[in-house]
């Protein structure tokens, strides 16, 4: 039996460029399995990010609903949403979003600092050290390479010890061998820790790793598939 950990029921996101309204997702219905790796695909344009973005609370949806372990997300105000999405959920952005005048070990501790999230000592040198990070702590993000600053975003999404990790194309800024590390670094936190991840990916190999492929095509899932 799958523990459902996240479910959309008829979830739509209408956006409106000028006078013209552009349907990005039509009546999604998906479920997510705690403890799977789930990868969205599809052509560009189809949706994928302004689902990411609605199941990881950093949008409203215009009709429909998300439910963590079975709670609609959006009945919440926006604070209870910021401090759910601080908390309980964990973001990997394409571009990284590192903070330029933060080193990286203050880039991987301040966020969860200043959402009151307690960490261990032991843990945070696990992540540490699992991602190789451990020579390059009092680095600024422009002394590193893309991969490198990519595992600093992870590290700090890992720190939070979230329920669930949402990455946008986590390995579309990477060369091979650091997308070949992500994929690597996922798998282990999955195993490891149990993290739930999904992740919009246009890599093959990376979503071939995952649990399960969801495919979008004009804001509609038309597959879903059992890796
Ligand atoms: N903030 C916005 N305002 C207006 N339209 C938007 C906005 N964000 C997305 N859209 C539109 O919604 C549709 C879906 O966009 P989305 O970014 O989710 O696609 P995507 O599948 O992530 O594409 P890509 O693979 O290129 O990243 C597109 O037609 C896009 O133009
Ligand atoms: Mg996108």
């Amino acid at each position: 039996m799958k523990n459902i950990i996240l479910e959309t029921i008829g979830l739509s996101k209408v956006y409106m460029q000028g006078d013209v309204k552009v349907t990005a997702l039509d009546q999604v219905n998906i479920e997510i399995y705690a403890n799977e790796i789930t990868a969205v695909v599809g052509p560009s344009g189809c949706g994928k990010s302004t689902l990411l973005h609605l199941l990881s609370g950093m949008d409203r949806p215009t009709s429909g609903k998300v439910l963590l372990d079975g709670e609609d997300i959006y009945s919440l105000n926006d604070r209870m949403l910021t401090k759910l999405r601080s908390e309980v959920i964990g973001f990997i952005f394409q571009k990284f979003n590192l903070l330029p005048d933060l080193t990286v070990i203050e880039n991987i501790t301040l966020p969860a600092d200043l959402s009151n999230i307690k960490y261990d000592r032991e843990y945070l040198n696990y992540i540490i050290e699992t991602l190789g990070l451990d020579e390059r702590l009092d680095f600024f993000p422009r002394q590193l390479s893309g991969g490198q600053q990519q595992r600093v975003a992870i590290a700090r999404a890992l720190i939070k010890k979230p329920k669930i990790i949402f990455a946008d194309e986590p390995t579309g800024n990477l060369d091979t061998k650091s997308g070949e590390r992500f994929i690597e670094i996922m798998l282990d936190a999955n195993k490891k820790l149990n993290l739930t991840f999904v992740i919009v990916t246009h890599n093959p190999d990376l979503a071939l790793k995952s649990n399960r492929i969801l495919s979008l095509q004009d804001g509609k899932v038309i597959d879903d598939k059992v890796v």
